[in-house]
């Protein structure tokens, strides 16, 4: 290990957040008795200009009188390039009680835009005395958050998560896709031109790069790393499978934006017993081979070591923080 140790992340379950407009507060109750961990009521992208008001009073409404059960309740506000944010900030810190648990910071840039929203938090809920201090979570969806990445996630101490929003990322990126999510029609590789058999299209992953940094930024800075949405909510196959791929890349969940895919999430991000009880029969067989004075076993004819610890404690975890 470093030197620097990393600090642990939230120990709350993440395997879903569903998404829901602040603008169809007949929504809100079917959000509450979903499966998702986490609640994402949205002042963003799915709320029209003309709406964001109105939307803003039917959300702190909801946070003040639906009961939410233990889930996390957050609340995504405006890009901090509009008029819109501040007001969305102060509206709910002001008026709502402490049931809201997070802020979701959409188009994060750099460790500034945290800072700017922090400052105005805390400003709000010192006039205010409001003893619960909200966390935040935020969006790398654009060209400047993949790049200051690293800075984003260690910017605040009320930095809980990190989630990959694809649409936005492709457009900033000036990716020709306008998929959200998913495989890509045009990104793929042929198998070399003298190989014998069909020569047909093996898919990449055109999000690989930005997981992968998105993962290390908070795994290093102890907080959880989330994938984004998979538009395409009549694929169920399509979804899983970007899901799984995300699983395992290190990402806790995956946002669902139709309440069809929480089951779909949840599904992939609880670890089976299967894989449960071999990583407890590892954390065994190491326990072993450490009392008969050895750094390394046999488990299933294949070499399990310390490091081989560490992965089946994440997943063991995990297990442990969905079961309560
Ligand atoms: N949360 C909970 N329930 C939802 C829901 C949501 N986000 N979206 C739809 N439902 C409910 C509907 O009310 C309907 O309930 P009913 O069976 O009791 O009538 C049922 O699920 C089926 O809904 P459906 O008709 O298939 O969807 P829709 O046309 O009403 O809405 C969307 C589809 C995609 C517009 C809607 O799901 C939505 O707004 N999703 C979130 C979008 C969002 O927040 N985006 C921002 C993040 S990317
Ligand atoms: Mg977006």
């Amino acid at each position: 290990m470093s030197f620097t140790v990393p600090p642990q992340a939230p120990a709350r379950p993440n395997r879903c957040q569903l998404f829901g407009p602040g603008s169809r507060p007949e929504l809100f109750e079917k959000m509450a008795a979903s499966a998702a961990d986490v609640i994402n009521l949205d002042l963003e992208d799915s709320v029209a200009p003309g709406d964001k008001a109105a939307a803003r009073q039917n959300i702190i409404l909801a946070i003040n009188e639906i009961d939410w059960g233990t889930k996390t309740l957050s609340v995504r506000i405006n890009g901090l390039d509009t008029e819109f944010w501040y007001r969305d900030v102060v509206e709910v810190l002001e008026e709502a009680g402490d049931r809201i648990d997070l802020f979701m910071i959409p188009k994060a840039g750099c460790a500034a835009d945290i800072y700017a929203v922090d400052a105005l938090c805390s400003a709000i809920e010192t006039a205010k005395g409001r003893g619960k201090r909200v966390g935040f979570e935020v969006i790398i969806e654009t060209a400047l958050g993949f790049r200051n990445v690293a800075e984003i996630a260690t910017a605040s101490p009320r930095m809980q998560a990190m989630s990959l929003g694809a649409a936005d990322f492709a457009a900033s990126m000036g990716m020709q896709t306008t998929g959200i999510g998913g495989t890509q029609e045009n990104y793929y590789m042929l198998p070399p031109k003298d190989l014998d058999g069909p020569r047909g299209p093996v898919y990449g992953d055109p999000w690989h790069g930005v997981t992968a940094a998105i993962v290390a930024a908070c795994r290093s800075a102890g907080i959880l790393p989330v994938d984004g949405p998979f538009g395409d909510f009549s694929d169920d196959e399509g979804f899983r499978a970007q899901a799984r791929r995300a699983a395992t890349m290190g990402m806790v969940g995956k946002w669902a934006i139709h309440p069809k895919q929480v089951a779909l999430a949840n599904e992939v991000f609880t670890p089976s017993g299967k894989v449960v009880a071999e990583a407890r029969e590892i954390l065994a067989a190491m326990a072993a081979a450490e009392a008969a004075g050895q750094g390394a076993a046999v488990y299933k004819g294949r070499l399990v070591d310390l490091a081989s610890i560490r992965q089946a404690r994440v997943i063991v975890r995990q297990a442990e923080l969905i079961g309560g």
